[in-house]
């Protein structure tokens, strides 16, 4: 398989990351199908999609003709069969959970062409974790994206099985989509910037549950020395409260660090109340217009 022949993307998973991703490849020219558990998922999630398209066109990330197009380049399903049909790369945003990825990949490996090339968005999970689960694991790697509004920057990284033309061939499809790959020789938990952003957010996190200070004042430490528009807990807000919390608890029981787990306890209280950030409308700050 060469990179032109990449025409069909598959992203599995309809939420904040699968949202942002199908329309940066639409927008490339691809078309993409949209996979989810269910119509109500995808409903919002094409709602949000054009919301998204909108804000790209307003911060002159991309033309309105352009934004327009590529939204006539995506459909969604809830039927696997559909989603796996003359799919060339598969790109997964499911949540952070690598029993739930393995069965994901496994069910698709089924259904795809033999060459389709899996590749999963996971932020802090090894692809070794579900390489023998997805069933093609010499064609699996990880293509992580961070927030499409704020940097072309991506990772991608093999695992120990991955076959190195298949990097190569990731690698080329991301600068195909306008992206800077940042490709690592070897797996490691969180690429290379969110390994270093997961240790900040998790400091923050120890200050706040050690009440050393409150929530904004931290944020406002961050904020005034370093000239940046948003603080760790805002920062929190925007990944969204859920996705981090199932990050820093997954690393605490598996080092059993117990900083790690009080942590994951102060922001599962949050989770728990329904605040899981801006996309709720409330996390750690209030938001007026969830959207
Ligand atoms: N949020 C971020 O900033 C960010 C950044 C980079 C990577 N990631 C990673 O992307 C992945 C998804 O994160 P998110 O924030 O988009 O999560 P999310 O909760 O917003 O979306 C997850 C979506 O997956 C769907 N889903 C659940 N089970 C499914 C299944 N079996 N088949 C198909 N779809 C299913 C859910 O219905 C939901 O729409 C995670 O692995 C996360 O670590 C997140």
């Amino acid at each position: 398989m060469n990179v032109e022949d990449i025409r069909k993307i598959l992203i599995v998973g309809a939420g904040t990351m699968g949202q942002q991703i199908g329309m940066l490849f639409a927008v490339n020219g691809y078309e993409v199908m949209i996979y989810d558990v269910s119509e109500d998922v995808l409903k919002k999630a094409s709602d949000r999609i054009a919301r998204l398209a909108d804000r790209l066109v307003q911060i002159g990330k991309f033309s309105k003709d352009q934004t327009q197009k590529a939204l006539e380049r995506i459909q969604t399903t809830t039927d696997p069969e559909n989603a796996a049909r003359d799919t060339d790369l598969i790109n997964e945003s499911v949540p952070e959970n690598p029993e739930l990825k393995g069965n994901v990949f496994g069910m698709f490996h089924k259904l795809c062409k033999p060459e389709t090339i899996f590749t999963t968005n996971t932020s802090s999970l090894l692809p070794s974790m579900f390489a023998g689960a997805s069933g093609r694991p010499e064609r699996l790697c990880a293509l992580h994206f961070h927030d499409i509004m704020i940097t072309d920057i991506v990772d991608v990284m093999p695992h120990p099985g991955t076959d190195s033309g298949v990097v190569d061939l990731v690698k080329e499809f991301a600068e195909r989509n306008g992206q800077i790959p940042i490709v690592l020789n070897k797996e490691h938990s969180g690429y290379v910037f969110n390994n270093m952003l997961m240790g900040f957010l998790a400091s923050a996190l120890t200050l706040a549950q050690k009440g050393v200070a409150p929530i904004p004042e931290i944020d406002k430490a961050w904020t005034g020395v370093m000239h940046t528009p948003a603080g760790p807990f805002a920062i929190m807000d925007t990944i969204g409260l859920g996705t981090v919390a199932m990050v820093i608890e997954y690393w605490a029981q598996k080092t059993n660090d117990r900083q790690a787990n009080a942590n994951a306890e102060f922001i599962k209280e949050y989770v728990q109340a329904g605040k899981i950030g801006v996309k709720s409308g409330e996390g750690f700050y209030k938001y007026g217009d969830a959207a």
